[in-house]
């Protein structure tokens, strides 16, 4: 074997190390399990941040919107209440094949600081976000939040694109059916109406406004629901035919105890079934406060749902953690969310 042919070799086989040696590091740092209030890392390595978020499935991959918090925590004084905050950067997006390992795309939308007026400027309030996918228009629908520094607007805002990853194009805020609305979410039923449930009537009361068929606005039919029951943090999902709703109580960053509804239909009659969870803290909701529940794919119509809390650090923001916990249905027939340090998807396949 002449010397370049030698040196050939080599350098293939050096590469071939690098390779395998690149490949164990990454199935090292892989994610194997759920670990509730842990710091979960993405595939990068760094503390995913994406807070009060909501999950779509796309075409094989599961996407993770939610605020992402950077900078320091203050305090809004003169406002009455324990008003923590930190300025909006943004709205992130991660992706995921198996909900455990998550890859950064980036910011879908971004704030605006050269526009002190503008709804995405830093000294506002950018919360709650979810997105929707509309198969008629093939846009990707985004509501969140909209608010003040003293959350004295209480309007949804809304941002659209053709992509899961962005960007979006944000559209605009307004009060949906002219009425307040905070704590936020969408649900897409199957025959592809969408709602946005939101904590309206300075948060007393939950208002469910039916959607445009291009899901960018309010379509002006609308009720009034939890009445006076001061419920936040909505959480929508169907089950065996039925509605549900986990929503928390509304004490700031606080938690407190969670509780779920069912209806027969989204804007009938919703009835109040109690505390789903279960274990230590269970009347804190485990320290969490709920954002979504997700609809596990692979299997048609077997009742999988992870449920996703955050686990709100008031005096330090961008520390909140994640608290996802599998939803089952327990021996009485009921639907209860157990608490657990340590889970993995084969929980679901034990129950
Ligand atoms: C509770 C809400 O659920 C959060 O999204 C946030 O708005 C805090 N209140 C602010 O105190």
């Amino acid at each position: 074997m002449n010397r370049k042919i030698l040196l050939i070799v080599l350098s293939v086989c050096f590469w071939g190390v690098v390779q395998t040696f690149s490949q164990s590091v990454r199935e090292q740092k892989r994610n194997r399990c759920f670990q509730p209030k842990e710091v979960w890392y993405d595939t990068e390595g760094n503390p995913i941040n994406a807070h009060g978020g909501g999950i779509l499935y796309h075409k094989g991959t599961y996407y993770w919107y939610g605020e992402y918090k950077t900078g320091a925590t203050t305090l809004l004084s003169d406002v009455g209440w324990e008003c923590y905050r930190t300025d909006v950067t943004g709205i992130s997006c991660y992706s995921s094949k198996d909900l455990l390992n998550w890859t950064f795309e980036g910011l879908v939308l971004k704030s605006v600081p050269e526009d002190s007026s503008h709804d995405l400027h830093p000294s506002q309030v950018l919360e709650r976000p979810k997105v929707i996918y509309n198969k008629a228009t093939k846009k990707f629908v985004m509501w969140a939040h909209v608010d003040y520094a003293d959350y004295g607007k209480a309007a949804a805002g809304v941002a659209v694109s053709d992509t899961p990853t962005g960007p979006f194009t944000y559209m605009g805020s307004f009060r949906p059916n002219g009425e307040m609305s905070r704590d936020q979410t969408l649900f897409v039923d199957d025959d592809g109406t969408a709602y946005q449930f939101s904590s309206s009537e300075n948060n007393q009361t939950m208002h469910i406004n039916r959607l445009t068929p291009d899901y960018t606005a309010p379509d002006g039919t609308y009720v009034r629901r939890f009445v006076g029951m001061s419920r936040e943090a909505p959480a929508v999902f169907k089950y065996d035919g039925r509605y549900y709703m986990l929503s928390s109580g509304c004490t700031g960053w606080d938690p407190n105890q969670a509780e779920l509804a069912v209806a027969d239909s989204v804007m009938g009659e919703w009835t109040v079934l109690g505390n789903p969870c279960r274990g230590v803290d269970s009347d804190k909701t485990f320290y969490g406060q709920s954002t979504y529940v997700i609809p596990v794919q692979g299997r048609k119509n077997d009742g999988r749902f992870i449920v996703c809390f955050d686990m709100w650090n008031k005096k330090d923001l961008p520390d909140s953690r994640y608290i996802w916990l599998p939803l089952v249905m327990d021996g009485k027939g009921a639907l209860s969310i157990p608490w657990q340090s340590e889970w993995d998807m084969t929980f679901f396949d034990r129950q």
